[in-house]
C-alpha cells in the first residue's frame, strides 16, 4: 500500500503537525547525552521551514508515567534543536487550548512550535481518544518522522492521524524503510545479523528472523540469555572467549575466559580476543550485515575493544551492506570515532527497528495506509 511522504503534499502556509522521536539519552540531571535522532530530524523541519510552513513538533521523552517531571522536559530539546537550525523555537507548556489553536493559526510561514513532552499526560500512553482529537487541532497536514516509535499504540503515533485526511511520513521515516528493506530483499546472499546488548528482546527477535538470515553472532550478554534451542542453532555463533569478571569497579578481577566456563555470578564485559578474529572473519564474506547492541560495557574504555574491532571490520566490508542501530550501539560508536565512517545506514530504531526487521507490521505505519 502506498504511503504518502513529505514530498506528495502542497505544503506552503499549512499548518503541519509533525511527530518526531525526540527520545534522547539523558544523564541524571537531564542533560542531552546523545543528540543522534534531533540531527537525524533536521532535513524534514529544514525542509518545512524552506516550504514555509507553520511547524508543529510533537515528541515523548523518556517514560514519565503520565505525570510531570521536571528533569523530563522538552526544554534542552528545545535549545539544541534551535541552536542546530540557527532559529528561535518557542516551546508550548501544554499539548493543548484553545489559545494554542488560535495561536498555530497566527503562527509566520518557518515558524517552529515544539509542544511539552507529551507523556506528561496520560492520553498519550493511554491512546485516549479526546487526546487524540485535541492534538490532531494544531494541524492541517500531519507527519510522522517517528519510526523509532512507531512501534508504540500511543495516540501521537495511531490516534492522532485518524483525524487527517492528509497525512504520511518524513524524510528521515522514509530513509529508513528504504534502508530497510533494501536489507531484507532476497537477491543478496550471507545475510549477518551481530547481536549484542542487554535487551532480553533479542531473543524473541533472533526467533523470528533466523529462516531469513545466514548467521548470527552474539555477544556474551546476550548469548547467556539464549534457551537451548537458540544455543543450539548451527546458524547462532556463541562467543568462544570472553573477558570475564566478578567486579567491573576491580578490573584485578579481569581474566580472559571460555565463553563455556564463566560462571554466572561474573560479568561478561567484553569479546575475547579469539572470538573476535573469528567474528571478523565471518564479517569479510558477509553481503549484509545487521548489527544491533554494542559488543561490550562499551561506557568504560577497557572494555570497547569488541565492540571496536567488530566497527572497524565492518567498515573494512566495501562489498557489504551494513546498517547499524540501536541507542547504545550508535553512542559507543561515536564514542570510538566510527559512526560517520561510512555504514550504509545508521538506524535511530530501537525496538521499532527489531519489529520491523523481523517483518512484524508498525501499527504507526499501518494507519497511514489508504489515503
Ligand atoms: C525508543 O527509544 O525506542 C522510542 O523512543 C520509544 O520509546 P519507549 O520504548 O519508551 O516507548
Amino acid at each position: 500500500m502506498k504511503i504518502k511522504t513529505l514530498k506528495d503534499f502542497s505544503l506552503k502556509n499549512k499548518r503541519v503537525l509533525v511527530r518526531v522521536d525526540f527520545n534522547v539519552p539523558l544523564d541524571e540531571k537531564g542533560e542531552i547525552l546523545g543528540d543522534f535522532r534531533i540531527q537525524a530530524s533536521l532535513p524534514t523541519i529544514e525542509y518545512l521551514v524552506r516550504e514555509e510552513v507553520k511547524v508543529v513538533l510533537m515528541s515523548h521523552l523518556d517514560r514519565p508515567g503520565g505525570k510531570f517531571v521536571e528533569r523530563l522536559k522538552m526544554d534542552k530539546v528545545q535549545e539544541r534543536l534551535s541552536e542546530y537550525l540557527d532559529l528561535s523555537i518557542t516551546k508550548s507548556p501544554a499539548y493543548y487550548s484553545k489559545e494554542l489553536e488560535n495561536w498555530t493559526y497566527k503562527m509566520s510561514p518557518g515558524e517552529i512550535l515544539l509542544l511539552e513532552n507529551l507523556r506528561f499526560w496520560p492520553g498519550e500512553e493511554r491512546n485516549d481518544e479526546e487526546f487524540s482529537r485535541n492534538l490532531a487541532k494544531l494541524g492541517d497536514i500531519y507527519i510522522n518522522e517517528a519510526f523509532a516509535s512507531s512501534h508504540r499504540e500511543h495516540a501521537s503515533i495511531v490516534g492522532v492521524p485518524k483525524f487527517f485526511q492528509q497525512k504520511g511520513i518524513g524524510l528521515l521515516f522514509e530513509k529508513e524503510i528504504k534502508a530497510l528493506d533494501r536489507l531484507l530483499k532476497k537477491e543478496r546472499k550471507n545475510f549477518l545479523v551481530i547481536v549484542g546488548g542487554v535487551k532480553k528482546s533479542k531473543v524473541e527477535f533472533l526467533k523470528t528472523i533466523l529462516n531469513k538470515v545466514d548467521l548470527v553472532l552474539t555477544g556474551g550478554l546476550i548469548a547467556r540469555q539464549l534457551p537451548k534451542e537458540l544455543r543450539e542453532n548451527p546458524k547462532i555463533i556463541l562467543p568462544e572467549d570472553v573477558v570475564s569478571c566478578s567486579d567491573l569497579e576491580r578490573p584485578n578481577s579481569i581474566e580472559i575466559k571460555p565463553f563455556k566456563e564463566v560462571d554466572e555470578k561474573e560479568f561478561i564485559p567484553d569479546l575475547g580476543p579469539k572470538t573476535i578474529k573469528r567474528y571478523q572473519r565471518y564479517i569479510q564474506k558477509a553481503e549484509k550485515i545487521f548489527w544491533v547492541g554494542p559488543l561490550g560495557y562499551y561506557e568504560v574504555d577497557l572494555f570497547c575493544r569488541g565492540t571496536k574491532m567488530i566497527g572497524e571490520s565492518i567498515l573494512k566490508n566495501k562489498n557489504a551492506l551494513s546498517v547499524v542501530g540501536g541507542g547504545n550501539l550508535l553512542l559507543a560508536l561515536k564514542k570510538l570515532g566510527l559512526r560517520n565512517k561510512g555504514f550504509s545506514h545508521l538506524s535511530t530504531g530501537g525496538s521499532a527497528l527489531l519489529e520491523y526487521v523481523s517483518g512484524k507490521e508498525l501499527p504507526g505505519l499501518k494507519v497511514l495506509e489508504n489515503n
